[in-house]
């Protein structure tokens, strides 16, 4: 089937009933109090509702999808493109024209640009600069202070990110400076997404200035990243040389707001993710400090006394499911959103065109159909004999499908590099301060995490 195509209730003609609708909703609001006061609590009941149902937020109806079969159904099904509320309000630092926002050749287009990037094998040309990260950490952090760990997450996501795919020493120093803004546009975007208030937003307030000027400011940036690279002469086997060499399917040269989206839409998704994981990953470690004294017995019987390197990291393997185990438990990538192009069936039901549909990866890691005892911390259910038991689709922190995130296999072998370096040099101990509670926003995250690393 094409995205163009009427899709399968319409092929067969066959009169499908609609998705019934959650209970819970009060008059003129419908479900969006209840999903704007606790929308983690709110998504995960949503399964004893139903495996598909409507909401009424205010007076429009959203699709929400609550069965594992059904989310990675939709992320295959070719009737569901990348739209609706949440893009909408990305779209002002995405672009159009990246390959997070486009959808249909000129998104298949860009990731055939892209891909290569993040192959399997062009990873480990990535391993010494996640590993000097990591170190770097170790360093920075050996003072005894405590540690922000919001302010020191990002900052080593987004070097990772900047310095093995946009390569160059233009990007160690400039890395500080996507950090800065990218911090500021992910909390006022997400603001802007569940409190739309439209105009108020141009009023020139300070919180608005300087969302404004942030946003510019990275725009900016990007644009001095193409402008350097170009005037530099040189063509490193790196992303940006291949997004400067993209051709369009005539052949031609792709334009110059193509490749800012591009820069855009690959650098900032990547620390988001990343930085909102390293969090996570370390709350789990303060909250296991078990888990962590496993870690590091894990390291020293594989990698000994040396540094840990990247050639290490598939060894690592009780390592690799905690970070696995703390994806499922905290996604980065808490709530998806798509749109339909066509009429069409899901679970039985009909969902039309032109319809809302969400689905939280963050309800589904943690459904109780799905997992045995799923609110608890078990790295150890991801061992080859267990992890057979999850259903298909249970478990896609990455997602599935045409949309599914390049970055999978470097975002776990950074995390797991990462986590193996930290938990062999240090335990970790919430200060006070901390709120680990979860902050809801682009993606999911410990709120204001305040930790001490107390060397081993
Ligand atoms: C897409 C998760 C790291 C670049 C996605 C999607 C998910 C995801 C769930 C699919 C979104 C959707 O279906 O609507 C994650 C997680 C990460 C991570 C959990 C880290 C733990 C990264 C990194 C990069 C990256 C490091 C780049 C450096 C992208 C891009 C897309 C994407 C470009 C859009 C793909 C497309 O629409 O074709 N990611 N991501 N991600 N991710 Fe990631």
């Amino acid at each position: 089937m094409t995205v163009e195509s009427a899709g399968p209730a319409a092929a067969t003609g066959t009169a499908l009933s609609e998705p019934p609708v959650a209970g819970g909703a009060v008059p003129l609001l419908g479900h969006g109090w209840r999903l704007a006061r606790d929308p983690l609590a709110f998504l995960t009941r949503l399964r004893d509702h139903g495996d598909v149902v409507r909401l009424r937020l205010g007076p429009k109806t959203v699709y929400a999808v609550t069965a594992p079969h059904l989310t990675g159904a939709l992320a295959l099904s070719p009737d569901y493109i990348i739209a609706g509320p949440l893009w909408e309000s990305l779209e002002s630092l995405l672009g159009k024209e990246g390959v997070a926002t486009a959808n249909g050749p000129l998104h298949r287009r860009q990731r055939r640009t892209i891909q290569p990037a993040f192959r399997l094998d062009a990873i480990p040309g990535y391993g010494p600069v996640m590993a000097e990260e990591a170190y770097a950490l170790v360093d920075r952090w050996s003072t005894g202070e405590v540690l922000d760990v919001t302010a020191e997450s990002f900052r080593a996501a987004v070097r990772v990110s900047a310095r093995c795919l946009m390569r160059g020493g233009y990007m160690d120093v400039h890395a500080e400076r996507i950090c800065a803004d990218l911090a500021t546009l992910f909390s006022g975007m997400y603001q802007r997404m569940v409190v739309p208030l439209g105009p108020l937003y141009r009023v020139p307030v300070p919180s608005n200035r300087e969302f404004n000027r942030a946003l510019a400011d990275l725009h900016l940036l990007v644009d001095e990243i193409v402008a350097d690279r170009r005037a530099s002469g040189r063509k490193p086997d790196d992303l940006l040389t291949a997004l400067l060499d993209a051709k369009d399917d005539q052949g031609e040269p792709i334009g110059e707001q193509e490749i800012h989206d591009q820069v855009i839409a690959i650098l900032t998704p990547g620390s988001e993710t990343v930085g909102s994981m390293l969090m996570s990953l370390l709350l789990v470690l303060t909250e296991h400090p078990e888990t962590g004294d496993r870690i590091r017995a894990e390291v020293e019987r594989t990698v000994g006394g040396r540094p840990v390197a990247f050639e290490d990291v598939r060894k690592l393997t009780y390592t690799a499911n905690v970070v696995v185990e703390t994806m499922r438990l905290h996604p980065a990538v808490w709530v998806l959103t798509r749109r339909t192009v066509a009429d069409t069936e899901l679970g039985g039901y009909r969902i039309p065109a032109g319809a809302d549909v969400i689905y939280s990866p963050y309800a589904v890691q943690r459904d109780r159909r799905s997992f045995d005892r799923p609110e608890q911390f078990d790295p150890d259910r991801w061992l080859p004999g267990r992890s057979g038991e999850v259903p298909k689709y249970a478990m896609a922190p990455f997602s599935v499908g045409n949309r599914k995130c390049p970055s999978d296999h470097f975002s776990m072998a950074e995390l797991t590099l990462i986590t193996a370096v930290l938990a062999t040099a240090y335990r970790f101990e919430q200060a006070p301060g901390s709120d680990p509670r979860p902050r809801i926003g682009i993606t999911l995250r410990p709120r204001a995490l305040k930790v001490r690393a107390v060397p081993r």
